[in-house]
């Protein structure tokens, strides 16, 4: 059993009288007077959302608070690191792209390598936060540590969770105790990997979770600890680059009365690889499974998760995957594991034995 981490013995974020901001928690004042230097990447969603009226929760545009203001509204942050804000982009995140991840993972890379940046944080919307959260764990370049946080009530909102996930998000990222941990997501008071955290609900404050495994550790009043370590390789550890160029990979799902059209339309759009959300244990309907065997034949990458929402698919379980050329995603989600299989196959694995063997690694 991994021993609890905590922040505590980083001299930067532990040590000395207060001597903050007002509200700013005393556990961060340096002895050396030289707080953290964190960079906050702002790219949009609720976190930086604003309604017409203060109870409005559902029917607010996102993306439109600017980092500035995000910061401003959030005093304590001068007591925990120096920032450095950048305003990457203002998208509601359902709208991101392969271009702004592409951008997003390069600024990372380029902070990753800088002496005057200390760690990233990374302003999202929630509703693709763990795709992007995976793809930067597998191919940022770098110990510092990465987060990501959101909110779930605009910034315009009564008792708005923004400034709350941004302060321990700030908090985890000047930690000590987060260097090489990978990615990590700091939301509504615990810390996430990025490989295993998930949003499980459309509306409550507490919607992210690590199902099967739970939360990495916990921020609380600028108090950071690590409860187990991250054991898969990521960052440093993975083959897997940032490029332009993103091989077609897209999302089939199985379900009662399924027809093969979307799959047979997808092959003929000239997809490399189709992940296909199965259900229970990735048991797919028989016209659809059909489809995806006529698929490798074509030479597309078909790799089988489930739409359950936690759990593993095991390999050759619900389908006879070596039969059929087919990839387990284990316990990758749906959208985790198109994520994993765009950066294999931009990274030139192929046949369904290489991609089973980056499968069961990442
Ligand atoms: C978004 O994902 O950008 C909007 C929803 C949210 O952030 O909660």
């Amino acid at each position: 059993m991994n021993t609890p981490t905590s922040s505590a013995p980083n001299p930067r974020d532990s040590q000395g009288p207060a001597a903050a901001a007002p509200g700013a928690p005393a556990t961060h004042t340096p002895a050396s007077g030289a707080l953290p230097r964190i960079a906050v990447l702002a790219t949009g969603g609720t976190i930086a959302g604003s309604a017409a009226s203060v109870t409005n929760t559902s029917g607010y545009r996102a993306g439109v608070v600017g980092v500035e203001r995000l910061l401003e509204a959030v005093p304590a942050l001068s007591g925990v690191a120096q920032i450095q804000a950048e305003q990457i982009a203002s998208v509601d995140s359902k709208d991101m792209s392969l271009a702004l991840w592409t951008t997003l993972a390069q600024r990372i890379n380029e902070l990753m390598a800088s002496d005057e940046i200390d760690g990233v944080v990374i302003t999202h919307g929630t509703d693709t936060l763990e795709e992007t959260a995976y793809l930067l764990h597998l191919t940022v370049k770098g110990s510092k540590p990465v987060v990501l946080t959101a909110a779930m009530r605009p910034a315009s909102a009564l008792s708005a969770d923004g400034p709350l996930n941004l302060l321990n998000a700030v908090t985890v990222a000047a930690s000590e105790a987060a260097h090489g941990q990978g990615v990590l997501v700091a939301f509504n008071n615990r810390i996430h990997s990025a490989r295993d955290v998930v949003k499980t609900s459309t509306y409550a404050v507490d919607a992210f979770q690590s199902p099967e495994v739970g939360a990495l550790g916990w921020v609380q009043d600028g108090r950071v600890e690590f409860q187990r370590k991250v054991l898969r390789p990521h960052t440093l550890d993975t083959e897997f680059v940032i490029g332009a160029q993103w091989p077609a990979v897209e999302i089939a799902v199985s379900y009662a009365g399924v027809s093969r059209v979307s799959v047979d339309a997808l092959v003929a759009a000239g997809v490399r690889g189709i992940v296909v959300a199965g259900t229970g244990n990735g048991s797919i309907h028989a016209s659809v499974q059909q489809a995806l065997a006529d698929a490798v034949t074509q030479g597309v990458a078909v790799v089988r998760s489930s739409r359950v929402g936690s759990g593993h698919v095991m390999r050759n379980g619900a389908a006879p995957d070596d039969t059929l050329g087919f990839v387990s995603a284990g316990s990758l989600n749906p959208y985790k594991a198109r994520v994993l299989l765009m950066l294999a196959l931009a990274a030139g694995a192929s046949g369904n034995v290489a991609l089973q063997k980056i499968f069961d690694t990442y």
